[in-house]
């Protein structure tokens, strides 16, 4: 009934630079004619109803069914088709969004809430598009995939390889990743080499394979892109269809900005929302190539990344063309934010009771920035990507809260019961 009445729109398979025309999705990733990076383009159909849809998804939601209550898989008329038995899913993509109370005063605007990405299978973002890749990886008898990986993609590629039965193999810089990243893509199972360089040196090796042999999931692989497209739809979905002027974001391979502003352009395209929001892409200021990129519009130049925020230590982003091209169809921007910005601003959100890995913060920390240059108005409507749960990086929490940080919440140690007691005493003393 509802297939009928909703004639899919169709994704045609292009390169993002020459436009050539690929003939399938994987195991190529890259075009066949000049190397450039592929994207899928979705041609609306003509009957396409959009009222129809809305309540076809919220349908879903009640369902049990687990291609219905994925914040992925729902939104299936709009992805690369595949077989439902071939679908591999934690239930991912249902990211809630929450008011943000704190961060809204500490950025001084007034309507700001957070959708957290962090609540996903394993944590983080990548849970979006990992499972259409992995999905699709396995229906065409893939039996290895690969990734390179500041920690996230890997515990993401990591679990969904697990539950197809294939092998997962992460290569990740020996330094600077978090334990509790690499912890989680061990204990899933993967088969983890760590080189003696960054992570645009792990992918520089990855580009390198043969997709024949190696499932090749880093973000640019269009399916992928595809997956966490969907992040604009859920967003949508759960304001009701009226989307906010603002969207903010992290921004490192350049991936999530990129299927954000294509998921806005798609939704608009159908019918499902009115207008895109402005999306403003926030890098960390040691790791901000695209910022000057943007500000130029010459070609991105690659630098050697330094931030504290590791999930974003990126200095030659695969995507910089796909998220140019979204954040300018958008009428956004690309900023930049210090480490500590980043930290202050994390200890917010954690203060808000919702919490967010460093990288996820920046996206708070621009707010503040781009208010200060009047950039977003105080009344306009924000939302913030949180990318990554607090509990990703607990080390980097521990060691902000040691220390004498504005936000710090430090540990008050006392010697005896009758310490305790009295600290307790003040403690109640000074509760609002
Ligand atoms: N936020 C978090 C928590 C991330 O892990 C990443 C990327 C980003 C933001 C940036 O997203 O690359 O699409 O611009 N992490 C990758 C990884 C690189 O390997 O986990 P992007």
């Amino acid at each position: 009934m509802i297939s009928a009445a909703l004639p899919p729109p169709r994704l045609q398979l292009r390169c993002s630079e020459c436009a050539a025309a690929q003939s399938e999705a994987g195991p190529a990733v890259f075009c066949g004619a000049c190397g450039g990076l592929l994207a899928f383009e979705l041609e609306p159909s003509a009957q396409f109803d959009a009222a129809l849809y809305r309540r076809v998804l919220s349908q879903r939601r009640s369902s049990n069914a687990v291609a219905d209550r994925s914040g992925v898989w729902r939104f299936r008329e709009l992805l690369p088709p595949i077989a439902t038995n071939d679908v591999v899913s934690l239930r991912e993509g249902d990211a809630p969004l929450y008011e943000a109370h704190r961060g809204a005063d500490y950025a001084g605007a007034q309507r700001v809430r957070y959708l957290h990405l962090g609540m996903n299978p394993t944590a983080s973002f990548k849970d979006f598009g990992m499972t259409v890749a992995v999905s699709h990886a396995r229906a065409r008898g893939a039996r290895v995939a690969v990734c390179a990986s500041t920690g996230n993609t890997s515990a993401s590629m990591a679990a969904y390889a697990a539950r197809a039965g294939m092998t997962a193999v992460v290569l990740v810089p020996d330094r600077g990743i978090s334990e509790a990243k690499l912890a989680q893509t061990l204990d899933y199972g993967a088969r983890v080499v760590a080189i003696g360089g960054d992570f645009d040196a792990a992918l520089e090796i990855v580009r390198s394979l043969d997709p024949r042999r190696f499932a090749i999931v880093n973000s640019v692989n269009p399916l992928r892109i595809e997956g966490q497209k969907t992040t604009a739809l859920v967003l949508a979905e759960s304001s009701d269809w009226r989307v906010p002027d603002w969207v903010i974001l992290p921004g490192g391979n350049l991936g999530n900005s990129s299927a954000l502003g294509k998921g806005f352009r798609e939704a608009q395209a159908l019918g499902l929302i009115d207008r895109i929001p402005r999306i403003a892409v926030v890098q960390a200021a040691g790791a901000a190539p695209f910022v000057r990129a943007f500000e130029t519009g010459e070609e991105l130049v690659p630098l050697h990344a330094e931030t504290s925020a590791t999930a974003i230590k990126i200095g030659a982003p695969a995507s910089w063309r796909k998220s140019l091209a979204e954040v300018r169809a958008s009428d956004g921007i690309v900023i930049a934010v210090s480490d500590a910005e980043i930290a202050d601003a994390r200890a917010i959100i954690g203060a808000d009771g919702i919490g967010c890995e460093p990288a996820s913060a920046a996206s708070l920390a621009g707010l503040r920035v781009l208010l200060e240059r009047k950039i977003v108005a105080p009344n306009d409507d924000v939302v913030l990507l949180l990318t990554g749960h607090m509990l990703k990086d607990t080390a980097y929490a521990a060691s902000y809260h040691a220390s004498r940080a504005q936000f710090a919440n430090a540990i008050a140690h006392v010697a005896d019961a009758d310490e305790a007691r009295k600290h307790l005493d003040r403690l109640f003393e000074s509760a609002r």
